[in-house]
């Protein structure tokens, strides 16, 4: 009976071995190996997880959020990511709505920032990572990246925003705009560009040759730096991208997707509140934004405060 036991010990031991030379065990692999052994909660199905190498700690199904805030950044965006958990980032309910935020990360080959990554996803359980090389050309793919989670992890929760890491985003204005606005399906909104063109300057970040884009105008979009949308529209950006023709500009591909959709960005908010540049900070203008551009890690966290101290007070109608 001992021996039988033993036998079929050494067999598993033997079938371990060469499922984990077929695996070619590696640093990464052995974070996912360690992270799908603790993700419980979320380890529905081995399939979906396959090419996550970090998922967060969530069960949207029992804690459906209102809203999802993915962010982009990169590996060795630390500092940023740490004021982001501090401030507009910490998990917490709004007005009885709940509100996450996560971050999406490729990889790299520094293998410093991968370690590092993983200790840091241990902690905080708010990354989303998978293997591609984390690149500004690759931005598209981590979008993806995010709208893929929402699809297979959370589509029970009610609004996604994407964002990026040097923002500033109010998200206790967002949520009074979007529970007034009460649109449930079919809606996007952010910074609205209509009308746009490819630019064709080699020189410039934005460059899109005419083999990428051929037309001479995107559809409208929303700036990457910031958008919302109903999460039914997640979903079906999801279903229908593999039938998009990329291209590396993530905000103009989603554009595309909504267009293929019929989907018509629109505006939040009758005044403009969505901003992708620099908006001066002042305690009574960030009351009334959503979003605004190029906001270093010390500054979110001097902003956060100011704002958090004058909550109660009113500002002059603007
Ligand atoms: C994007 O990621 C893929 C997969 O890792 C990689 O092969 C490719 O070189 C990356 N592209 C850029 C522009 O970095
Ligand atoms: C996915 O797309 C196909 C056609 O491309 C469509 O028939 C189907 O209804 C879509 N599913 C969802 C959930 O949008």
């Amino acid at each position: 009976m001992a021996f039988k036991g033993f036998r079929i010990f050494f067999l598993i031991m033997v079938l371990a071995c060469v499922g984990l030379f077929f695996f070619k065990l590696n640093l990464i692999e052995i974070s996912i190996f360690c992270q799908k052994r603790e993700e419980v909660t979320v380890l529905t199905s081995a399939t979906y997880t396959r090419n996550f190498l970090h998922l967060p700690d969530i069960d949207c199904r029992r804690t459906p959020p209102f809203l999802v805030l993915l962010v982009t950044s990169a590996p060795g965006q630390l500092e940023a990511r740490m004021a982001i958990r501090q401030t507009w980032g910490k998990h917490r309910l709004v007005a009885g709505k709940r509100i996450v935020t996560y971050f999406l990360l490729g990889i790299t080959t520094k293998e410093s920032d991968l370690i590092e990554i993983i200790f840091e996803s241990q902690k905080y359980r708010d990354i989303i990572q998978k293997d591609f090389m984390d690149s500004y050309y690759n931005l598209t793919l981590k979008t993806m990246m995010g709208i893929e989670w929402v699809h297979k992890f959370c589509s029970q929760s009610r609004f996604v925003m994407k964002t990026d890491t040097d923002m500033f985003v109010n998200i206790f204005y967002l949520s009074e705009l979007l529970l007034r606005k009460n649109r449930r399906t079919r809606f996007f909104t952010g910074f609205l560009k209509r009308n746009e063109r490819p630019i064709r300057d080699r020189g410039s970040k934005w460059y899109v040759s005419k083999a990428e884009y051929p037309a001479s105008t995107y559809p409208p979009f929303c700036s990457g730096t910031g958008y919302v949308l109903s999460t039914d529209v997640v979903s079906q950006i999801y279903n229908i991208s593999e039938s998009v023709s990329f291209i590396k500009l993530e905000d103009v591909f989603i554009g595309l997707c909504l267009a293929k959709l019929k989907i018509n960005p629109e505006e939040l908010h009758s005044e403009q509140t969505f901003f992708s540049d620099e908006v001066r900070f002042s305690i009574c203008r960030f009351k009334k934004i959503v979003t605004s551009h190029h906001v270093k890690p010390h500054q979110l966290l001097i902003y956060w405060v100011l704002l958090e101290k004058s909550k109660d007070e009113e500002c002059p109608d603007v």
